[in-house]
């Protein structure tokens, strides 16, 4: 339902005691400011995220991952590493260290290039991308073009031809072509280093602090995002390092050794996960942009020439890695880069509708075979593969998929969290993440704490924990503890009654549909790895 604040859909399902009902689904968050303020709560309440150094008051966009937080994250890195390297047979893992040889950071350009282009409020004093400004500018003239689509599509109805109607209205057209022309400009200024005039853009567009509303702004000035630090003892002859910016060279620099050790044949991939540093100007939307962050990268080497080909088909096999978690097709889009970093001759986002609107989520990359010639330039090293089909060695060319895992996580946990009013009125605050991330799989409740029904419950624990992360939990009536494992976003709930003692049966309820089965213990296994079997999920 995303985060609107009107009633979304009805949904027809079963709920406890079998009894069919009518369940009202439905937003209760104000605006979308609120909503993320909620999940901003919620990840802390239920331990997903807690502030890095809390105690001291926090440190400026670090965090830390919470009992729970660690889990999904762990969980959606299993993910995409299933995807990536053990249902490819053509692509492998690598764990490259964080610290690097400082030569690599020339070579790849971030020394001279890794820059944003800053900018400050003098009154208010708050610093912002300067670039970020103005593309949140345009991207407000663009939803005036969709306020247009919206308003003709429900005029119209069925017989709506939403392409000729982009094509046509005179109002969208003119939307679209102020949009295109601040976006065209911007791209000419940054492109020519020419950032007086990403200053005179600001004034002329009239753009002021989101903030504080005043357009009193400094000039706009460039800044290295990397992080800087020593390796050695003693100042003298300590040796400036960067903490790496990206995990992709860590990949680029291992290409021959793995290539080799692995007896890989192009095409072939190199996949990795890890941290990356950068010293981000703006900060302020949580764990959507980091100093300290994780990315899962993967570099696949192709034939020169071939690049576009493989380019199309990582944008395809990503954007189904996303769909199959079920968090909404239309929450995802492309966005192509019309300008273009120095080493890609291709580029494109998928971006996801966070709390915030659609944003880059993912980077798909053709990145020539720059990188490879870059490093063999500054080590004296060859970078080549010989290919034997065509009797030749050559640098191959590089295509890219890069995604911020703290990224994803935000993207699955805003997508998850939904107040729901109930038939009877009551509400409740449920997490639906993807069974298959899910921290917890199941909470084994006893009914009551007496009668031998947590002695039962304990030796369900023992049996599922070797498969499953699982839960025991005693405290409080089990509908306060359905609602708290609803809210932890836990699938199932396993309940040990009465009639368990007699029967070796027990009570397994879906967190979605709250729907209860009755099923014996010995089968508990198979019913829960039904829904979180990768395979499922994956295929
Ligand atoms: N190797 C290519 C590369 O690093 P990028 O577009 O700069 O490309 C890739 O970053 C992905 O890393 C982004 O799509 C985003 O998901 C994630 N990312 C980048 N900067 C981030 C930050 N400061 N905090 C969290 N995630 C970030």
């Amino acid at each position: 339902c995303g985060h609107v604040s009107q009633i979304i859909f009805l949904k027809k399902t079963e709920v406890r005691h079998n009894l069919s009902s009518w369940i009202f689904y439905f937003c209760a968050m104000a605006n979308t400011e609120d909503f993320f303020k909620k999940v901003i709560a919620h990840s802390k309440e239920y331990g997903y995220i807690f502030a890095s150094s809390e105690i001291y008051d926090g440190l400026s966009a670090v965090y830390d991952y919470a009992q729970n937080g660690v889990e999904l994250k762990k969980n959606i890195r299993e993910y995409w590493w299933r995807s990536m390297v053990y249902m490819n047979q053509n692509i492998v893992g690598l764990d490259s260290a964080i610290l690097m040889h400082p030569k690599i950071w020339k070579a790849s350009g971030h020394v001279d290039a890794f820059n944003d282009p800053l900018i400050d409020n003098k009154d208010s004093k708050k610093r912002y991308r300067a670039d970020v400004l103005v593309e949140d500018y345009a991207e407000k003239i663009e939803q005036k073009a969709q306020k247009e689509i919206a308003k003709a599509k429900k005029r119209f109805g069925d017989s709506f031809d939403q392409a000729q109607f982009e094509a046509t209205n005179d109002r969208v057209l003119r939307y679209r072509e102020e949009k295109q022309g601040i976006l065209d400009r911007l791209a000419r200024s940054l492109e020519a280093e020419d950032l007086a005039d990403v200053k005179a853009l600001i004034e002329s567009l009239g753009i002021a602090d989101p903030d504080s509303g005043s357009k009193n702004w400094t000039d706009v000035r460039q800044f290295n995002l990397m992080f800087g630090t020593k390796l050695g003892a003693s100042a003298d002859t300590a040796t400036d390092l960067y903490l790496r910016p990206e995990t992709a060279q860590g990949i680029f620099v291992n290409f021959l050794n793995v290539q080799k050790t692995g007896r890989m044949k192009i095409p072939f991939g190199i996949a990795q996960t890890g941290k990356a540093f950068r010293n981000e100007i703006v900060a302020r939307q949580f764990i959507f942009r980091m100093r300290e962050f994780e990315q899962m990268e993967m570099q696949f080497f192709v034939r020169p020439g071939e690049e576009m080909r493989w380019y199309d088909y990582w944008k395809q096999t990503r954007l189904k890695w996303h769909l199959s978690l079920g968090l909404g097709e239309e929450n995802y889009r492309f966005h192509d880069h019309e300008k273009l970093a120095h080493y890609a001759n291709a580029a494109s986002d998928i971006e996801f509708n966070f709390p915030f609107g659609f944003k880059e989520l993912e980077g798909i990359h053709s990145r020539t075979d720059f990188d490879l010639k870059q490093h063999e330039a500054f080590s004296g090293k060859k970078l080549q593969f010989f290919d034997p089909e065509l009797n030749e060695s050559y640098v191959p060319y590089v295509v890219e998929t890069s995604i911020g895992l703290d990224r994803m996580f935000l993207a699955v946990l805003s997508h998850s969290l939904k107040e729901e009013v109930l038939e009877d009125g009551s509400q409740r605050t449920v997490l639906k993440l993807p069974f298959i991330l899910a921290p917890t799989k199941a909470a084994i409740l006893p009914l009551i704490k007496k009668d031998g029904l947590p002695e039962l419950a304990k030796t369900i624990v023992a049996q599922l924990q070797w498969n499953f992360n699982v839960i025991y939990d005693e405290k409080d009536a089990v509908g306060r503890r359905y609602r708290r494992q609803d809210a932890a976003g836990t699938p199932y709930c396993i309940t040990v009654d009465h009639q368990s003692l007699e029967d070796q049966t027990v009570t397994l309820r879906n967190r979605d549909t709250m729907d209860q089965i009755r099923v014996s213990i010995a089968t508990l296994g198979e019913h829960m790895q039904e829904s979180i079997a990768y395979q499922h999920w994956l295929s």
